[in-house]
């Protein structure tokens, strides 16, 4: 398939490896009147003037904004039932911490999750998937974790697998194996180190493993057990930290060499430092915040310490019921202190970083064909608008899918 993008403002981070962080965040390329062409699922060329010659679709631009395709590099988006009647409860004051002590939020979904089939979870996850392309996102990262047994963890992986094989962008699965733990075992963190792991590592030896670091959940000497395992195996690692409580997961975390700290609503000036000055990203989930308690983690501070930062939706059935990436940004730049243009990179290059996607992520030659068309001619009015869909056309591996 080739294509041929006609007069976009293209807005891009610059090729080069890597994440970008402190004030690169900010420095965005801006190309106006310029044309984008791309041959069997990668950008060719990209410049003003280029021919048509043999192109099977044009699109006309006129001026609108050109990006990269979003990158959502933290989701739960494989679940099934909902949690309404908790959510009623949640809005009478009930803490999220109270009703996972009492056996509802993520083990209500487990308990969804174990009886049904793997192919009813992967027809339910591919329906989301649909709708996040539609909104812009041509790459996700879709976690395991509401199974909490070996059989039900790797049910949820193969259902992941199962939705992405022929959806037009990329799904990258992570094993959530600290999610929770199943009340009804005795040792749940020894059978998961024993027996869960390796089973995961047998069959899906290059997924990253997660935990969630917080009180009624694994505690911060459990995470680090089982992530040093995961990192053994040869796993990349992320972390759930600070969510509610900072229990010193994250500077754990560092020291473990993880990949990505995500949540970080609770986190200390002094930890974000200190997490700033490594090489782990930070990942923020504001419509956690937007949806549950109104607390934000303070990207601006991640970020003027030299941080890199990479934004995600978190969408699942418990804290963050939204899988639109424009509205994760409108609100890390209102919430989390970022600028629109820092928000643009985190949603795109710095959240390929954190899936170890270095292929896409930016427009440029070489890097695969996944790009955004807003309706918009100023890429601010990504984080300006709130509640209306800004996409006008999107392109996935080469193809125009919207
Ligand atoms: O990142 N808090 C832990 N995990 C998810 C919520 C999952 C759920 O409540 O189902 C989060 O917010």
């Amino acid at each position: 398939m080739s294509l041929l993008v006609k007069e976009a403002r293209v807005v891009t981070q610059a090729p080069g490896v890597g994440a970008r962080r402190g004030p690169s965040m900010g420095e965005l390329l801006v190309h106006p009147a310029t044309d984008v062409r791309v041959e069997g699922g990668c950008i060719v060329a990209v410049g003003r003037g280029l021919p048509a010659d043999g192109a099977e679709e044009v699109i006309e631009a006129r001026g609108r904004v050109l990006l990269p395709g979003f990158v959502d590099c933290h989701t739960h988006a494989c679940w099934t039932g909902d949690r309404l009647d908790e959510w009623e409860r949640k809005r009478r004051g009930v803490p999220y911490l109270e009703i996972l002590a009492g056996g509802g939020g993520i083990l209500a979904t487990v308990r969804a999750v174990r009886s049904a089939t793997g192919e009813a979870l992967a027809a339910e996850l591919r329906g989301r998937l649909d709708r996040l392309l539609a909104g812009g996102t041509t790459t996700v990262e879709v976690k395991s974790g509401y199974g909490l047994s070996t059989d039900a963890e790797l049910k949820l992986l193969r259902a992941i697998r199962e939705a992405s094989i022929d959806w037009p962008g990329s799904v990258v699965p992570t094993a959530l194996l600290g999610h929770a733990k199943d009340p009804s075992i005795d040792d749940f963190v020894e059978l998961t180190v024993r027996e869960t792991l390796p089973a995961v590592t047998r069959e899906f030896p290059r997924a990253a493993v997660d935990a969630y670091c917080e009180e009624g959940s694994w505690s911060t000497s459990e995470c680090v057990r089982l992530l040093a395992a995961a990192t053994a195996a040869g796993h990349p690692v992320r972390v759930h930290a600070d969510q509610f409580h900072a229990l010193g997961m994250t500077r754990e975390a560092v020291r473990l060499g993880a990949v990505s700290v995500d949540h970080l609503e609770a986190s200390s000036k002094d930890d974000l430092e200190f997490l700033a000055a490594s090489r782990t990203l930070g990942v923020i989930l504001p419509v956690t915040g937007f949806h549950t308690d109104g607390r934000f983690a303070n990207g601006r501070a991640l970020i003027d310490a030299g941080g890199a930062v990479a934004l995600a939706t978190n969408w699942n059935p418990g804290t963050a019921p939204s899988g639109s990436m424009p509205f994760a940004i409108a609100l890390a730049v209102r919430q989390c202190g970022l600028t629109p243009a820092e928000a643009i990179t985190a949603s795109t290059l710095n959240a390929a970083a954190v899936l170890g996607l270095s292929d896409r992520g930016v427009i440029a030659p070489g890097a695969r064909a996944d790009l955004v068309l807003l309706h918009h001619r100023d890429e601010r009015m990504l984080a300006y608008e709130v509640g209306s869909d800004p996409v006008a056309a999107v392109v996935c591996g080469g193809m125009r899918v919207k």
